[in-house]
């Protein structure tokens, strides 16, 4: 069965905050892009608002008619956001200010006691917490000790690999770890920095049940619109559309 596509709209917002217009609205992005079929809309609540707005996350509670994927760092502001948004995903990962856009995945060895005690009161409202990680064994171990069921491989070194060999070694690297943590009975997803030259490699893994995707749809819906966009990624990532 092909993978779930979660479409990522945080490059709507970076457009309004931009000019700290009204438009484009990221409502009317997460209403096109499940109307083109995605299963899930993903946003970032950055700790410096750079796009994605608190009001952007509750409005998408309420309207968002397939899954809210919530990303945000292991704070306790974000946590009390999450913990009243409840969304149906809550993806935790690394932070710092000075990045363009999240660098590297989290640690989760490093993180692990952190970890086990924020992990409670999300799980507590209902959210499933995922954690976005490299595609490193060990990580993927630590994930499975602190008792998530649900991880995302960051795809970011295959996607800025330089050449076909160093591209090839990440797809297997991103292989190998989707496999062993199929293998733990954990589910996983892939992101970052994904587009419509590499995915389709990526779409041959078996055990990637999701694609969390953004900048690139974004950047491709102001030359075909939003929708088309959607179907464009949709058809790639195998669904008869
Ligand atoms: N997954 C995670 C965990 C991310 O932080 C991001 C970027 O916000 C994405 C997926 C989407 O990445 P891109 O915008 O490069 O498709």
């Amino acid at each position: 069965m092909p993978a779930r596509l979660h479409v990522n709209i945080d490059h709507v917002a970076t457009i309004r905050q931009q000019r700290f217009t009204r438009y484009p609205e990221p409502l009317a992005a997460a209403s096109i892009a499940e109307m083109a079929g995605a299963h899930g809309i993903t946003v970032h609540l950055r700790e410096d608002r750079r796009h994605i707005q608190d009001r952007d996350v509750r409005m998408l509670r309420e309207t968002v008619q397939t899954l809210l994927n919530f990303e945000m760092a292991m704070t306790q502001e974000m946590q009390d956001i999450a913990v009243e948004v409840k969304a149906e995903t809550v993806t935790l990962v690394p932070e710092s200010r000075e990045e363009l856009t999240t660098e590297g995945g989290f640690d989760v060895i490093a993180h692990h006691e952190a970890l086990a005690a924020f992990l409670p009161p999300l799980q507590a409202v209902g959210s499933r917490v995922s954690l976005f990680i490299d595609p490193d064994i060990p990580q993927i171990d630590a994930c499975k000790r602190v008792g998530v069921d649900l991880i995302e491989l960051s795809s970011a070194s295959y996607c800025e690999a330089e050449n076909a060999e160093e591209r090839a070694k990440e797809l297997a690297r991103l292989r190998e770890a989707a496999e062993y943590a199929h293998g733990l009975g954990l589910e996983v997803a892939v992101g970052h920095g994904l587009d419509y030259t590499n995915v389709e490699a990526v779409a041959t893994i078996p055990e990637i049940v999701e694609f969390n995707i953004g900048h690139s749809i974004v950047a491709r819906a102001i030359f075909v619109g939003l929708h088309e966009a959607v179907r464009e990624m949709l058809r790639l990532l195998g669904h008869p559309i």
